[in-house]
């Protein structure tokens, strides 16, 4: 076969770039790159990935990509994916919101609030197009024809147990919610239990401005002998490895 039809052959990354070029978001295409290939290069290992913090899709459904390469791991979203009137005001000017879910409610960004900027520039545009996240969401999975891999889970990390199978395990957890230092700490309490050794936690926004995140991992996981192969691996992206053994 011509190296110029052969899929092999274009570099991945520009995939990729293509991929997300529409999608709303913040994860950064070298980041997505990243946790791409720490699934793509890790073939033979056990169980599935779980995101906390989807928004519309843009890192799911390059993680759906690389389970889809790689073989048989689904790709757990979990997201409390807030309607446009959830969100509110609060009084210094930023924005947090309020989901209610079978009756009851569910803070997000309520202590590490969205800043105004932000709020304008990135997320309001995306209720003037799209009716809610969620289908905004559910669009970035069917245009990438990822419906088996990627399953959207509405609520928050302590409801895991109520999203995956029996017996579930992780090799890759992605954590990118609400990033204050005890949702940061919670969210990795709440996927340490499944994550297999040498199964990766990666952190989005790590190491910036946000010090919630990184006082949670320092707290957590840095020194934490658990871990291994602790690394900065792009500008806003953290990784450790659960140690085997
Ligand atoms: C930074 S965005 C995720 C960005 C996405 N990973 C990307 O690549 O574009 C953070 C997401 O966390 C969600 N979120 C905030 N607080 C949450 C909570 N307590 N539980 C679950 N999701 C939450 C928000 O709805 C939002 O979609």
């Amino acid at each position: 076969m011509s190296t110029a039809v052969d899929k092999r052959t274009v570099p991945l990354i520009d995939r990729i770039e293509a991929v997300v070029a529409d999608i709303p978001g913040w994860s950064p295409v070298d980041q997505l790159y990243t946790l791409f290939c720490l699934v793509y290069l890790d073939p033979e290992a056990e169980g599935d990935i779980i995101e906390i913090g989807s928004w519309c899709g843009r890192s799911s459904v390059v993680l759906g990509m690389a389970a889809r390469m790689t073989g048989a791991a689904r790709v757990y979203c979990i997201d409390l994916f807030p309607e446009k009137d959830d969100w509110r005001e609060n009084d210094d000017g930023t924005y947090s919101f309020e989901v209610v879910l079978d009756g009851r409610r569910y803070a997000g960004h309520n202590v590490q609030t969205v800043w105004r900027e932000p709020f304008q520039r990135d997320i309001a545009p995306v209720y003037e197009r799209y009716n809610s996240v969620f289908d905004r969401f559910i669009k970035s999975v069917e245009d990438n024809d990822l419906q088996d891999i990627v399953r959207p889970c509405r609520g928050t990390s302590e409801m895991i147990r109520d999203f995956v199978p029996e017996g579930f395990r992780c090799r890759l957890a992605f954590i990118d919610g609400e990033h204050s230092y005890e949702a940061v700490c919670r969210d990795i309490t709440n996927v340490e239990p499944f994550l297999v050794e040498g199964g990766w936690l990666c952190f989005d926004d790590a190491f910036t401005t946000y010090s919630g995140v990184n006082r949670a991992i320092e707290d957590l996981v840095l020194d934490n002998p658990g871990y291994e192969l602790c690394r900065q691996m792009t500008r806003k992206l953290f990784v450790a490895r659960r140690r085997r053994g």
